[in-house]
């Protein structure tokens, strides 16, 4: 179904090798062996990393795997920011930079692992104050500024679970988000920056909070002079950081504990809350920032993403705070002021990792190579690239302009995954488009319909055969949920992409095999939207689909069917649109509406969009035996 995504990319057959130098510095130089070594004992291999960290109690057992829960590192006591802050703080790390937060406007802060802690633990004890306890769901709703991390490590370091989420995200998006997690806080902000635009924030959380029973409290961090008011529930942030202790020991957690929960679109309406733990999460995270990034101390690294989505979890917070690094935060659009933005930061504060998304690449690329060429980019040592497959045009691009020598790490996972799962290592040869080969310790399989395996080349369902430490341990009140990917096909895990290997075992991604499309990296599923456009007065029926496009990856292609009485008009087509942005956010906001009569479906009732998609491309539209008359 994806097939016609990879058919339009251009093939390289050019392979590249890595250099002595990027070898000879790598935390793991020969990839085989590693690799074969986690295979034979993944127990010790994933243990053996796992002793890299601090523990308040060891674990009794690696893994225990009752198929299809698994418990990680069973009976260890820890906490994630015990890892992340203390064990640095009694470091001579102690006065490093952990993150180097750029504004928009120039505004830069730059907070030490120590001042990062001492902050954290005045944000634990703020919300121990109001009522938070090990357990509590809080929900995170702030833009890209340091009190993201903050309050997701005060959570963390006090036993309760965060839940971010984007804010970018409508109210009615956010409502659904608290309401399920039953959060009893929710931390936001008054605005974000985005291309010198103040986007106001509070007053959604404020919509969204009218009808969620569950939240006493709203901690607001107010930029904006002069302040907004603060209603009833509202707590300053900065007045009740001044207040707190800066002293706040982390609460003692079991290995298998809640960390987070963060919600993801699936193929039915309602979004899935992913839970990680703290133990697996740690270990899986940890490994994965150091090896795939060749991460050292003196390293800075610059992920673009947002906190708000998983790929801000794993590495820009956790993954390298595990690691003792050194995190530019930047807040702001990637062509704002101008298109040199990126590029301008990472000459100015030495950036050495860059980690980012295809269409964030295709999108400098678009704007030409006299952005790039204007910086010293001689700092950068490793660019990666997640969340969604890169076409060999842009990755090609991505490596001349910062040097024509880096290696590129195309890192593929999945909010679900919690770590990167498929990914080239600094060590290994690359092929422009392909993910590359399993991180060490993950067994991979692509498959047919029924569980086969197929031979090279061939496309199929992206499967893992065994589970991993960063492995969601749940779908928060839907166990029923977590099990389908182990029960769908096989006894093995069901990704939800396409992919084919190739000969030397190189993966290449092609694209989502269900109902889920990626718009610019973002993950959106077809139902969440059409229930959006639906909930519109004059809507009867709708189908979405993904349609392949050169800068986003993905756009939304909406088909609606109208409610008798009305007729097409730009006037509903503009409404449809508005609809969907205070149903979900602008995200989700399909780039083309077509109106129509008639949408395929079963002969039980279901939409087809596999067909509508197939008419859309002008391809085969494969069986359509069970399509009704
Ligand atoms: C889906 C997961 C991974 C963190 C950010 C997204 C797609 C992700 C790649 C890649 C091809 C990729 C997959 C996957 N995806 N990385 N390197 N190549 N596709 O996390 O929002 O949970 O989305 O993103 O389709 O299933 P997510």
């Amino acid at each position: 179904m994806a097939q016609e995504h990879v058919e339009s990319m251009l093939k390289v057959e050019e392979i590249f090798e890595p250099s002595k130098d990027v070898i000879e510095r790598a935390w793991v130089k020969d990839y085989e062996k590693v690799y074969k070594h986690a295979k034979e004992n993944p127990e010790t291999f994933w243990g053996e990393i796992a002793k890299e960290l601090e523990w308040f109690e060891p674990w009794k057992k690696v893994l225990k795997w009752e198929h299809p829960w698994a418990s990680w590192f069973v009976g260890a006591r820890c906490n994630i920011t015990y890892n992340c802050l203390d064990r640095h703080v009694k470091s001579w790390r102690r006065n490093k930079a952990a993150v180097i937060w750029v504004g928009e406007n120039g505004a830069e802060r730059i907070i030490t692992y120590d001042e990062l802690l001492r902050n954290v633990n005045r944000c634990a004890n703020m919300l121990f104050d109001i009522g938070v306890r090990k357990g509590d769901r809080v929900t995170i709703y702030l833009p890209r500024i340091p009190e993201q991390i903050v309050a997701m490590l005060a959570c963390a370091r006090l036993g309760a679970v965060h839940s971010l989420v984007y804010s970018g995200f409508s109210a009615a998006a956010l409502q659904s988000r608290i309401h399920d997690a039953e959060a009893k806080v929710v931390i936001t902000a008054d605005c974000g920056y985005q291309r010198a635009k103040c986007i106001p924030l509070k007053h959604i959380v404020d919509e969204a909070v009218k009808y969620c029973p569950s939240v006493e409290k709203v901690v607001v961090v107010r930029r904006q002079e002069p302040k907004i008011k603060l209603e009833p529930k509202d707590i300053d942030w900065h007045e009740g950081m001044a207040k707190a202790s800066q002293k706040f020991e982390a609460v003692e957690m079991d290995a298998e504990d809640p960390l987070f929960t963060l919600y993801t679109s699936g193929t039915t309406g309602k979004p899935k809350g992913v839970m990680h733990v703290h133990g697996g999460y740690m270990v899986g995270t940890y490994i994965t920032t150091k090896w795939v990034f060749d991460l050292k101390d003196e390293d800075i690294m610059f992920c673009t993403a947002d906190p708000g989505w998983v790929t801000g979890h794993s590495y820009i917070v956790y993954g390298p705070l595990l690691n003792g690094a050194t995190i530019l935060f930047a807040e702001g659009a990637p062509d704002y002021p101008d298109p040199g933005r990126w590029w301008g930061l990472i000459e100015k504060y030495g950036v050495n990792i860059l980690y980012t998304t295809p269409t964030a690449i295709r999108l400098l690329m678009k704007y030409g190579d006299d952005w790039p060429q204007k910086y010293d980019l001689s700092s950068l040592k490793i660019l990666g690239s997640v969340g969604e497959p890169i076409n060999p045009e842009a990755w090609l691009w991505y490596r001349k302009v910062t040097g024509n020598k880096l290696p590129i790490m195309d890192t593929w996972w999945q909010t679900e995954t919690g770590m990167i799962l498929v990914t080239p290592l600094p060590c290994m040869k690359l092929k422009p488009g392909s993910a590359a080969r399993p991180f060490p310790g993950i067994e991979p399989a692509i498959v047919d319909r029924e569980g086969k395996p197929l031979p090279a080349n061939e496309g199929g369902f992206m499967t893992i055969k065994k589970p991993w430490p960063a492995m969601m341990k749940t779908i928060y009140k839907d166990p029923e949920r977590y099990s389908q990917y182990w029960k769908t096909i096989g006894n093995v895990y069901l990704a939800g992409d396409m992919a084919r290997q190739d000969k030397d075992g190189y993966f290449f991604f092609m694209g989502r095999a269900d109902d889920v499309i990626k718009v610019s990296g973002y993950r959106l599923g077809t139902a969440e939207i059409e229930s959006a456009i639906v909930s519109h007065y004059a809507v009867a029926e709708s189908a979405c689909i993904g349609k392949p496009d050169a800068l986003k990856g993905e756009i939304i292609k909406a088909f609606v069917i109208l409610k008798q009485g009305y007729k097409p008009s730009d006037f509903l087509l503009d409404e449809i649109k508005k609809q969907v942005r205070k149903e979900l956010g602008p995200i989700a906001i399909p780039s083309e509406v077509e109106f129509t009569e008639w949408l395929p479906k079963t002969r039980s009732g279901k939409i087809m969009r596999r067909v509508l998609k197939a008419k859309e491309l002008g391809v085969e539209p494969g069986d359509v035996s069970t399509l009704e008359e």
